[in-house]
C-alpha cells in the first residue's frame, strides 16, 4: 500500500545565469532543436517536431548504431550525464520542457566536454517522444520525479496518463524497461495505474537506489529522508507481477 504523501515536493532550487541564448556556434551539439524543429530557438511547450525530422536517425546523430535510451525531464542533467558515463556503450537522449535547464545542461556539457554520448532536446516530451524514434527505438526510458502539479486545474499537465503510457510503450524495445521514480505517493499511484493498464508491459518490479545514479531531486530526497517510490515496467510477454509498492526508504535502498 502506498503511504499518503506527507511532504509536498520541495521547490526546485532556482537556476540563475545567462541561459536565454543558445550556445555560440554549437547549435547542432548537444542540443537537437535545429534538427527537430528547424531552429535552435524553437522548442518547449507546443512545439511539434517537423515531419521531415522524424523519426530521428540516432545512428547518424551519434555516429554509431547501438542501444539508445531516453530520459524525460532531465532538469539539471545530473542523472543523464551520470548514466551516460556509466553506460558508455549506449547513447542517451534527454527531453526537457524548460528552456533554462535545457540550455544550462547544454552549456555545461560544452564546457565540461560532454559526455559525447548524450544529446538534448528542449521540448515537451508528450509532443516529442512519440515522434523521435521508430517503434521500439529506445532500449530504456527513465522518468525521475515528475512534477506533481498539485492544483486541480493543473492536473491535466501531469506527465503520465494512459495515453502517454501507451506512447512510451510504443517506443520501448522488447525487453526494455520504463524506470520511474517519485517521492509523491499519490503521483506514484497514478503512474503505477497508467503503466499497469498497458498490456504490453509487465511489472512493476522494484529496484533500488544502487541500480541507477541519483537524479538531483533524488539526492535531495535522500538527504532529507523523504520516501522514494521506484518502479520498473518491462516490455515483453505479459507476466503480471502483483503491484509492489516499494516501502518509502529515505535511505539508500
Ligand atoms: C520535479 S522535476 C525533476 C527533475 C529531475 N528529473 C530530477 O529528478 O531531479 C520535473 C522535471 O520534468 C520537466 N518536465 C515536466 N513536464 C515535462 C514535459 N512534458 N516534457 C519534458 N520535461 C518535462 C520539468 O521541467 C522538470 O525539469
Amino acid at each position: 500500500m502506498w503511504r499518503a504523501a506527507l511532504v509536498p515536493a520541495a521547490a526546485m532550487p532556482r537556476v540563475k545565469g545567462p541561459l536565454r541564448r543558445p550556445l555560440e556556434g554549437a547549435d547542432e551539439w548537444p542540443i537537437l532543436n535545429r534538427l527537430l524543429f528547424g531552429d535552435p530557438d524553437l522548442g518547449g511547450h507546443h512545439q511539434v517536431p517537423l515531419p521531415t525530422s522524424v523519426p530521428v536517425d540516432w545512428a547518424s546523430v551519434f555516429g554509431r548504431s547501438g542501444p539508445v535510451t531516453l530520459e524525460i525531464g532531465f532538469n539539471r542533467g545530473r542523472f543523464l550525464r551520470a548514466l551516460a558515463r556509466l553506460q558508455p556503450e549506449r547513447d542517451h537522449v534527454g527531453v526537457e520542457i524548460r528552456r533554462r535547464y535545457a540550455w544550462l545542461v547544454a552549456h555545461e556539457m560544452g564546457r565540461d566536454d560532454g559526455p559525447e554520448n548524450v544529446r538534448l532536446v528542449w521540448g515537451d516530451a508528450k509532443l516529442v517522444s512519440p515522434a523521435i524514434a521508430p517503434p521500439g527505438g529506445f532500449a530504456d526510458v527513465y522518468i525521475n520525479f515528475p512534477d506533481p502539479w498539485w492544483k486541480k486545474k493543473h492536473t491535466k499537465r501531469r506527465l503520465v496518463n494512459d495515453e502517454f503510457a501507451s506512447a512510451l510503450t510504443d517506443l520501448l524495445a522488447p525487453g526494455g524497461s520504463l524506470w520511474i521514480k517519485s517521492d509523491v505517493a499519490a503521483i506514484a499511484e497514478e503512474i503505477e495505474a497508467a503503466f499497469a493498464a498497458e498490456p504490453r508491459l509487465y511489472g512493476p518490479t522494484p529496484f533500488s537506489a544502487e541500480d541507477l545514479p541519483p537524479s538531483f531531486r533524488e539526492a535531495r530526497c535522500l538527504e532529507m529522508g523523504l520516501p522514494i517510490y521506484r518502479f520498473r515496467f518491462t516490455r515483453g510477454e505479459a507476466r503480471r507481477v502483483s503491484p509492489v509498492a516499494q516501502a518509502p526508504t529515505g535511505d539508500a535502498g
